[in-house]
């Protein structure tokens, strides 16, 4: 009987407003409990946190300001290179004069003096930019003179960057790499190994790769109508013929960087040596002829190798009673035995010899 007195009788001002209170309270518990259980079980929220921290931070690094960027770009944003956190300049390469001279003519001196090139549609800087040749060879270090002294914003990408759990989002990322470039144009977005990420595309591959592979040429394309747009997307590889036809038709610019001639091994030599104590007997231009098919990587190897044999005599003829701590110059000698050393390594590599060495 009281109970039905109770739910007739017309609800009071104060009843009302604390019931609307209490469900409002209910709703911000409920959803900022949702909230908190959806951001927990996603496993890239930490790691996407800790990009924006890190392209704010860039962002700050370069000098770019006033510009506005999605939760994408940001993520993006935090594969900007620091030209001043870049140690190789050009002077750190040796023996590639010719294609560093052709790199600045055709990639740099467009974007620095863009005024000289304003009215030409055809002196616009290539849209795509392929380097490609030998591993160890100098491709990579290139690039990363280029993010030094180009004097624009270069991108970093990690196709893995790209790569999302959730369906679509990779196309969003794809995106927003080219949104955020042509925001912060002049730029250059660099891929290193890009035969792995844009290579040929074939009917097994999966549907969201075959996706982002292909908003990315559209992409890409898209930057060719604008005249005054200057992004340029740089490659590197070692397995040019992995690339896509398409892929290599958005990169006209190609630079082939083949093993170093004997002139350039003598150049790279050079430079490896310039600051270690080398002994002035040392013949580089023979030096140089012996290490006939070394690329740029072996020759430093090769170095490293002669230097250690320096450090093993002089670890080895010490002793309490002539206590001589101080390492001797490289000699030719050391160099030699260091290029012998290499060639039988490479041989062994190439005939395979370590596919029957057992792995465990
Ligand atoms: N021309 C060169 N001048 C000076 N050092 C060189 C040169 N070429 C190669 N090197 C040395 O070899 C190392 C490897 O070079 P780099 O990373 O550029 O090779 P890469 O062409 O990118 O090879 P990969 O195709 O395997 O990525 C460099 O760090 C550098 O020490
Ligand atoms: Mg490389």
């Amino acid at each position: 009987m009281v109970h039905g007195e109770a739910f007739s009788r017309p609800l009071s001002r104060n009843e009302v407003v604390g019931l609307i209170f209490r469900l409002t309270v209910f709703g911000a518990v409920t959803y900022f409990t949702i909230k908190w259980m959806v951001d927990a079980i996603d496993p890239t929220r930490k790691q996407k946190v800790e990009a924006q921290k890190q392209a704010e931070k860039l962002m700050r690094q370069i000098g770019v300001k006033d510009v506005k960027l999605t939760e994408y770009e940001m993520s993006i944003a935090a594969h900007l290179v620091d030209p001043l956190s870049m140690l190789v300049t050009w002077s750190d390469i040796a023996g590639l004069d010719d294609v560093i001279t052709d790199l600045k003519d055709t990639v740099i001196l467009p974007i620095r003096k863009r005024y000289l090139f304003e009215n030409s549609r055809l002196l616009q800087p290539p849209k795509g930019v392929l380097l490609y040749g030998p591993p160890g060879c100098g491709k990579t270090l290139i690039a990363k003179a280029t993010a030094k002294e180009a004097g624009c914003r270069f991108i970093n990408l990690q196709p893995s960057t790209l790569t999302d759990k959730w369906y679509g989002e990779s196309q969003k990322l794809a995106a927003a790499v080219f949104s955020l470039a042509v925001k912060l144009q002049p730029s250059i977005i660099f891929i290193d190994e890009i035969d792995s990420f844009l290579r040929n595309r074939s009917s097994s591959d999966h549907e969201a790769t075959a996706m982002m592979k292909a908003q990315f040429m559209s992409l890409w394309d898209g930057l060719d109508t604008d005249y005054n747009c200057q992004v340029i997307v740089m490659g590197a590889t070692n397995r040019p013929q992995d690339l896509d036809t398409a892929i290599m038709r958005r990169m006209p610019t190609r630079f082939h960087i083949n093993l170093p001639s004997t002139k350039q091994r003598e150049a790279i030599l050079d430079l490896i040596l310039r600051n270690e104590r080398v002994d002035s007997h040392v013949d580089l231009q023979e030096v140089a002829r012996s290490s006939d098919g070394f690329s740029g990587s072996d020759l430093k190897e090769m170095c490293r190798d002669a230097a250690l044999l320096c450090v093993r005599d002089s670890v080895t003829g010490y002793s309490e009673e002539s206590p001589c701590e101080a390492i001797r110059p490289i000699k030719q000698q050391d160099l030699l035995k260091a290029i012998n050393k290499m060639k039988k390594s490479k041989n062994a590599t190439n005939q395979g010899v370590l596919m029957h060495v057992a792995l465990d």
